[in-house]
């Protein structure tokens, strides 16, 4: 059986953002390969790459990255007079990486103090950074006020009790956002809609929650309401949801502003546009995707006589990083069940890319040292762990396969690493970041003593 098996060929160039013909996605190929077809990464064999780094890696395509971060500041700045873009660190963040992130004029949207701590690490202005999550604990509210965090966006009524505590007893004021469900579905997986009535996060607009939400904060002297913020969800590939939600946002903004006399001037419309995963993904470019979110903004104000249109904030992760991660695994081992199936074992799996798994998410793959190979195999590719869920794709086609070959999974570099997990202690892969002529760890490979690390023995277990 013969599939598409010149879909992501050098000759097909893969497009970077996946689009049709957007900016950022011409003069760009993912990879190169080798004259004996031997897949090349900004220039390094990968072959190179895991000789010198191990397998598996996730590689970082840092051009992909900076055109990706670059591609939204351009629109945005282009189509809208008052920006501000942050990056959804959740998809990916190591200190390195923060520092990249930095140099690319974007803020950094932080969920946890692991989050927090990374990027102040990393030296991140505190002001540029801005703060979510549904279950914020005191000590994150009490660090990203002691840090001068740049906003917090506020989730639910205890955490205004908190923060008006808080800020009193610390002594801070904090300019604050506050996140509304408004009430939109789109299509895309169940687990990463956010924006619908049924959601544990943000104040729902039916019913007046938000509303509430809004009476209250202003009311609280060293709570600055700046703005509002919703996201509908990940992975988003129709433009109209962004609109309606945008619409359905700038219709808040206004009641808040008059009814509460509150002088918003933010409104956040929270990232969630979707990648190319597949050959048969199409989303749009970044640029369409601002497109749409600014024209839905700026024709509300007209409509609704907001007058300035408030500051255009985002919040991509997804589509900063995805399409710029490549991971690579080396086959151990294949299992040919006639009439069944052919299974293929990597070095790695759900540990480190558990979104196939979760989500059923299908990631493009190639046999990387064998680009010149007809992909005319059907092999389901295992991962590691002691349990038959641990899969990376069933039935994709795929050259011959056996032991030593590495099998690269694109679009893998949001949502991989950083939910990876040490199941079967299994180590976290190291994730480098290549360039024309460099190449550099944004993390290390875990050892079994970092795994141990924490470990401890009871007294009277001690040997
Ligand atoms: N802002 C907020 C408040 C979010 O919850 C998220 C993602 C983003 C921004 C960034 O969305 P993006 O531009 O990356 O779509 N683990 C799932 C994705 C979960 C997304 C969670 N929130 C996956 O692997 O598909």
């Amino acid at each position: 059986m013969l599939l598409h098996h010149n879909s992501f060929s050098p000759e097909r160039p893969c497009p970077l953002g996946g689009a049709k013909g957007e900016a950022e996605v011409h003069l760009q190929t993912l990879y190169e390969k080798t004259a004996d077809g031997v897949m090349t990464l900004a220039g390094h064999d990968v072959r190179d790459l895991l000789r010198q780094y191990g397998s598996p890696l996730i590689v970082v395509l840092e051009e992909v990255v900076r055109n990706n971060c670059r591609a939204y500041r351009e629109a945005m700045e282009r189509r809208y007079p008052r920006t501000r873009v942050y990056y959804a660190s959740k998809a990916f963040l190591t200190v390195g990486f923060c520092r990249l992130i930095e140099q690319e004029g974007l803020g950094l949207d932080v969920v946890s103090e692991g989050e927090l701590a990374t990027a102040l690490a990393a030296g991140f202005p505190p002001e540029m950074i801005l703060m979510h999550g549904n279950a914020k604990t005191e000590r994150d509210l009490t660090l990203a006020l002691q840090h001068g965090v740049g906003r917090i966006v506020i989730d639910n009524l205890e955490e205004i009790e908190r923060l008006a505590r808080l800020t009193e007893q610390l002594d801070r004021r904090a300019k604050v956002l506050i996140r509304v469900t408004p009430g939109v579905k789109p299509h895309t997986h169940s687990y990463v809609q956010t924006g619908q009535v049924d959601s544990k996060f943000g104040f729902n607009l039916s019913g007046g929650a938000a509303l509430e939400a809004a009476r209250r904060v202003a009311a609280v002297e060293r709570l600055e309401l700046v703005g509002l913020h919703c996201h509908i969800g990940s992975q988003i590939f129709e433009m109209k949801p962004f609109a309606i939600a945008a619409r359905t946002m700038m219709e808040l903004y206004q009641r808040v502003r008059r009814e509460h006399g509150a002088p918003l001037d933010e409104l956040n419309l929270g990232g969630g546009l979707g990648i190319r995963y597949s050959p048969d993904d199409f989303p749009p470019s970044i640029d369409e995707h601002i497109a749409a979110l600014t024209g839905a903004v700026t024709r509300a104000a007209e409509e609704l006589e907001v007058d300035p249109p408030p500051v255009l904030l985002d919040e991509p992760g997804r589509s900063i990083v995805g399409r710029a991660g490549v991971t690579l695994y080396t086959v151990q081992s294949t299992k040919r069940i006639a009439g069944v199936r052919n299974y293929a074992s990597v070095d790695g799996g759900m540990t480190d890319n558990p979104r196939y798994a979760l989500y059923g998410s299908r990631h493009h793959m190639l046999a990387a040292n064998r680009l010149d190979e007809p992909a005319d195999t059907l092999w389901s590719i295992s991962g590691r762990c002691c349990e038959s869920g641990d899969m990376l794709i069933h039935d994709t086609t795929l050259p011959e396969l056996a032991e030593g070959d590495i099998i690269a999974v694109l679009s893998a570099g949001a949502y991989t690493h950083s939910m990876a997990s040490n199941y079967n202690r299994v180590a976290r892969p190291a994730v480098v970041l290549v360039g024309p002529g460099r190449t550099g760890l944004l993390a290390a490979r875990e050892s079994a003593e970092d795994m141990m690390r924490l470990d401890r023995t009871p007294a009277w277990l001690e040997r």
